[in-house]
């Protein structure tokens, strides 16, 4: 046998390792049982984000093998962090634990839906929300109401179901809609947000805000050209 393939044996290290140094015994197993919760807490809101997308990408591929058009141009997902969910815990003076976190938060599954123009965005939200194993929790026009920095998209939090080998689960989503206009300012407002340590000077925010309200009279420019030549179509 070639020696470089020769594995050698890994004796345990002597004494009792850093958890069991750390916490008694039933504590130990409390830590486990915590650590085993959060995985199955993370699988279940990974799942309900593909259940999420899977529907977004079949209503966007009917669109075009019906119309030839794709409403949606692409679409991101994210997994809120174990630290994000303990930091907005924390905040909300919620204790540390999995059922705390699925019964406060909304946003640990989160799914954005990035569409060509403006019109899209209702036509998706309306698609979606009106499947019959999905409720409506929740919804932000943050389009007919800008935040007053400028910031425009539709949110919503959906409940939709995630079929486990023993049980059915109701499980939130939140989901951002928006266009690639709107989406390339949020984008970089907040890298400039996070950059510049979330303390933008009162001048800066101003002009932010006049390029978000540029950036609006062009997604409007841009949906009507595109209706005029669909009726030239
Ligand atoms: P939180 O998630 O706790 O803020 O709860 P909320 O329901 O009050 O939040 P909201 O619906 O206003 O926004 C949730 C998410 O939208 C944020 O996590 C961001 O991803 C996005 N968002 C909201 N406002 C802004 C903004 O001003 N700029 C950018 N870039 N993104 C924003
Ligand atoms: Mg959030």
């Amino acid at each position: 046998m070639n020696a470089k393939n020769t594995k050698k044996a890994i004796n345990p290290p002597a004494g009792p390792n850093p958890v069991q140094q750390l916490f008694a015994a039933d504590q130990q197993q409390a830590l486990l049982d915590q650590l085993y919760q959060f995985i199955e807490l993370e699988h279940l809101y990974e799942s309900a984000i593909r259940e999420v997308k899977t529907k977004l990408e079949i209503l966007d591929s009917e669109f075009k093998a019906k119309y030839d058009y794709n409403p949606i141009h692409h679409i991101e997902d994210r997994l809120k962090s174990p630290q994000s969910i303990l930091e907005k815990l924390q905040r909300k003076g919620m204790p540390f634990s999995c059922n705390a976190a699925r019964a406060t938060l909304n946003d640990i599954a989160g799914v954005r839906v990035i569409c060509n123009y403006i019109e899209d965005i209702y036509t998706v939200a309306e698609l979606l929300t009106s499947q019959d194993d999905v409720t409506l929790i929740k919804r932000k026009d943050y389009i007919k109401d800008p935040k007053p920095n400028g910031y425009r998209s539709l949110h919503l939090v959906i409940q939709t179901p995630v079929y486990l080998s023993d049980s059915k689960e109701l499980v939130n989503v939140e989901v951002q809609i928006r266009t690639i206009a709107m989406d390339f300012w949020a984008s970089l407002e907040h890298e400039l947000k996070y950059k510049t340590n979330h303390d933008v000077s009162a001048d800066l925010a101003e002009q932010l805000k006049d390029c978000a309200e540029t950036i609006a009279a062009t997604d409007k420019r841009m949906q009507e050209i595109y209706r005029t030549l669909k009726q030239i179509d």
